[in-house]
This record gives C-alpha cells, sequence and structure tokens, in this order.
C-alpha cells in the first residue's frame, strides 16, 4: 500500500468518526426532551390533570362501548384516561385535577362522537366547570383519551388559558389503537415557553389491566 493510499483511507476513518460524534451530540440533544430536567425533591411539586369521559358510571351490565371507555375498580367505574391518571397521581404523590366543561358530554357513545366531531371542526373552546391554578406546580403531567387522531378540544382550552412558562409538562393518553397520534409535538408547539417531555405515555383501552406496571415502567424512563 502506498503513502497516498494511507493517507486517503485516514481521511475517509476521519470522516467518518467526525459524522459519528456529531450525530451522537445531535441525538443526545434530542433525547434531551425524554427525561424530565428539574431535580426531584422535597421542594418539588407536581400536578395530573386530565380529561375523561367514561360512558357509563353502572358497573353491571354494560355495553361494548362502555366497557370500552371504562374500568371498573373496587365496584367505582372509572374513565381510562381518570384511572391512568390516579395511577400516575399516586406514584408521583401529586395533586390530581379533573378537566370537565360546564356543558356536559353526553355518555351515549353514538351522541358523545358527534359533538366530539361538531366541536373539532369548528375549533370549539369550553368554560369549566372549575378553574385550577397552576402557579404553584414545577411538573404537570396532561392526560387525554385521543380524539379524532387529535387533542380533546377541553385540553386546547387549558393550554391556551394558563402560563406554562418554566414548568414540565409531561402528555399521557389512552386510546382505541392511535397511540399519542403526535399530540405531545401539538403540545409543544402551543407551549414555547415550557419543557414538554416528548417521551409521553400511552395505552389502548384493549390494555387498561396492564395499566400499573406499565405506568411505573413509564415514569422510571423519564426520572421518576
Ligand atoms: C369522540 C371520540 C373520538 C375518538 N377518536 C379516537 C381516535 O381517533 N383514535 C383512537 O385510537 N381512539 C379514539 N377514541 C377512543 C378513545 O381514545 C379511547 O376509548 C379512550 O380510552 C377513552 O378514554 P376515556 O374513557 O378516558 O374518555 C375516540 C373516542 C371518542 C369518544
Amino acid at each position: 500500500m502506498n503513502k497516498k493510499t494511507i493517507i486517503g483511507i485516514m481521511g475517509v476513518c476521519v470522516v467518518i468518526v467526525v459524522i459519528g460524534v456529531m450525530y451522537f451530540m445531535s441525538s443526545s440533544d434530542e433525547d434531551l426532551n425524554n427525561q424530565i430536567p428539574n431535580i426531584i425533591d422535597g421542594n418539588t411539586e407536581s400536578l395530573v390533570v386530565y380529561f375523561s369521559v367514561p360512558e357509563t358510571d353502572n358497573p353491571n351490565n354494560m355495553t361494548q362501548d362502555e366497557e370500552n371507555s371504562t374500568v371498573v375498580v373496587d365496584g367505582e367505574v372509572l374513565g381510562n384516561t381518570q384511572y391512568v391518571a390516579s395511577l400516575i397521581s399516586e406514584r408521583t404523590n401529586s395533586d390530581l385535577f379533573r378537566l370537565e366543561p360546564v356543558d356536559t358530554y353526553p355518555t351515549n357513545h353514538e351522541e358523545l362522537l358527534e359533538r366530539a366531531m361538531e366541536e373539532m371542526t369548528n375549533g370549539v373552546r369550553h368554560t369549566l366547570k372549575e378553574e385550577i391554578d397552576i402557579s404553584s406546580y414545577d411538573i404537570i403531567f396532561i392526560g387525554y383519551p385521543i380524539w379524532n387522531a387529535d387533542l380533546p378540544p377541553i385540553i386546547n382550552t387549558f393550554l391556551e388559558t394558563n402560563d406554562f412558562t418554566g414548568k414540565t409538562v409531561i402528555p399521557f393518553c389512552t386510546h382505541g389503537g392511535s397511540g399519542l397520534a403526535g399530540t405531545p409535538r401539538t403540545i409543544e408547539n402551543k407551549l414555547s415557553s415550557a419543557t414538554v417531555i416528548t417521551n409521553g405515555f400511552s395505552l389502548s383501552r384493549t390494555n387498561m389491566e396492564s395499566a400499573p406496571e406499565e405506568v411505573d415502567l413509564w415514569l422510571s424512563k423519564i426520572g421518576f
């Protein structure tokens, strides 16, 4: 092998190493949003805010649609997202708050689908039954069912009417097959002054029995 060839090979090696280092640096930048940046200590205040529409409150003789949207815990009927929210709140010692519109949603499945479609088509925003002051919280989990491959409108109301400056926002959802459907990015785009953890949690409504283990696994992955 002559001198020129050796120098050529060394040059190619240097280029490969430089590209590798650049790739590593750019991907570790992205990973920053998969871990909570706040140091969790005795002074960290966290809140779980969620929206959920259990399609019945009767644990007996449920229709398929009612079963799909609920979990029965000790005889009490919870919405899927409500159940996940309660687990996250328990595991992280967070306060829990449910978003509810003044104009209550129907529990009948077809009527609910129709109302959701109409609201989302028209960009409706809600008046909440009760407001929450988020100013004292460092970390805010936001939970919702996926509706029409997007955030339910009441979540937009919550995002648009509060100041998230400097807060860490962690999305989670339940769904019927869509997964998170890009909603963490949607939230990130709306909250430019917050850190949004894009590695949000999603659980299919057909897997609700595994929620306790799945929630624990995810919480440990994001740094709890
Ligand atoms: C109006 C409406 C729209 C929905 N759209 C979707 C969807 O686009 N993708 C999906 O995977 N699931 C969809 N679902 C299913 C819900 O996301 C799923 O059943 C969820 O677990 C319900 O949570 P909840 O009981 O907390 O309200 C939809 C449900 C409703 C009521």
